[in-house]
C-alpha cells in the first residue's frame, strides 16, 4: 500500500493557493495516487462552522476577535480537522492535500497580528499536532507572491471577500513576512518550500511536482 503523505499549500491572499490545489490533485490522481483535498480553517462540519465564525465578516459586530481568540479558534477547527479527515486518510495511505494549516496561523494570527507571548502557545500547540503527523510525510509549499499582485487577483475572482481581503496592504506584507519567519518555527519534520506565484498557474504546478519527485 502506499504511504500517506500530507502536502500543505500556503500563501497570501490571491497567491493561488486553492487553483493549485485542483491542479495538484489532478496530476497527482493521474498517477495513479488516492487524494483528498480539503482546507483549512475548515475541513470538517464543525470546521466549516468555525471558518464562518473565523473569517467571515459579521456587520452585527464591529470588531474581530482577538489574536489569541483567532488563533484557539484555528486550532479547535484544525484538531478536529486531524481526527476526522487528515490522519484516517494518511493512515489509509492517501495523499493529502491542504490549502492552508499552521503556517497561516503562525503568520497572521501570532507574527501579523499578536505578540512573543501567543509565540510560546504556538510552540505547544504544534508540538501536539507534530506528534500526530510524526508517522507520515510532511510537504509545506508557501506560494511566495507580492500581495498586492494576490489582492489584485482576488479581485479579479469576484467571490466572497474574508474579514482579512479587505486589510491595508502593510498587513498583507506582515503575513508575507510571517509566512517566510513561521519556517524557523516548524518542526524539521515538515519540509518546507517556497514557489514563484508570480509564474503561470502551468508555471506553479511544474515548481510543485518538480519539489515532489
Ligand atoms: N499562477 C496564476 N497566475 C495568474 N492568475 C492566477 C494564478 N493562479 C491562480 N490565479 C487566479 O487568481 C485568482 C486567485 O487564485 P486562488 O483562488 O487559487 O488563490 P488563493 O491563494 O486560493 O486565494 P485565497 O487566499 O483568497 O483563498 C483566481 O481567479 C485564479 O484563477
Ligand atoms: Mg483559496
Amino acid at each position: 500500500m502506499e504511504v500517506g503523505r500530507l502536502i500543505i499549500l500556503e500563501g497570501g491572499e490571491g497567491a493561488g493557493k486553492s487553483t493549485l490545489v485542483k491542479n495538484l490533485e489532478k496530476e497527482l490522481s493521474g498517477t495513479g495516487l488516492r487524494v483528498v483535498c480539503t482546507r483549512e480553517p475548515g475541513g470538517t462540519p464543525w470546521g466549516e462552522k468555525i471558518r464562518s465564525l473565523l473569517i467571515e465578516k459579521d456587520s452585527n459586530i464591529d470588531h474581530h476577535l482577538s489574536p489569541a481568540a483567532q488563533l484557539l479558534g484555528h486550532y479547535m477547527a484544525r484538531f478536529e480537522h486531524l481526527e476526522r479527515v487528515i490522519l484516517p486518510a494518511l493512515s489509509s495511505g492517501k495523499t493529502v492535500i491542504s490549502d492552508r494549516f499552521e503556517i497561516s496561523s503562525y503568520a497572521y494570527q501570532v507574527y501579523a497580528l499578536g505578540d512573543t507571548l501567543l509565540e510560546n502557545i504556538f510552540a505547544d500547540l504544534h508540538k501536539y499536532v507534530v506528534e500526530q503527523l510524526r508517522p507520515y510525510q510532511c510537504i509545506y509549499f508557501f506560494c511566495d507572491l507580492d500581495p498586492a499582485a494576490g489582492l489584485a487577483r482576488v479581485d479579479g475572482r469576484g467571490e466572497k471577500k474574508t474579514i482579512f481581503d479587505e486589510a491595508a496592504i502593510e498587513f498583507h506584507e506582515k503575513v508575507r513576512e510571517g509566512m517566510k519567519k513561521a519556517q524557523a518555527h516548524i518542526d524539521s519534520h515538515f519540509t518546507c518550500h517556497t514557489i514563484d506565484a508570480s509564474d503561470s498557474e502551468e508555471g506553479m504546478l511544474r515548481q510543485a511536482v518538480n519539489l515532489l519527485r
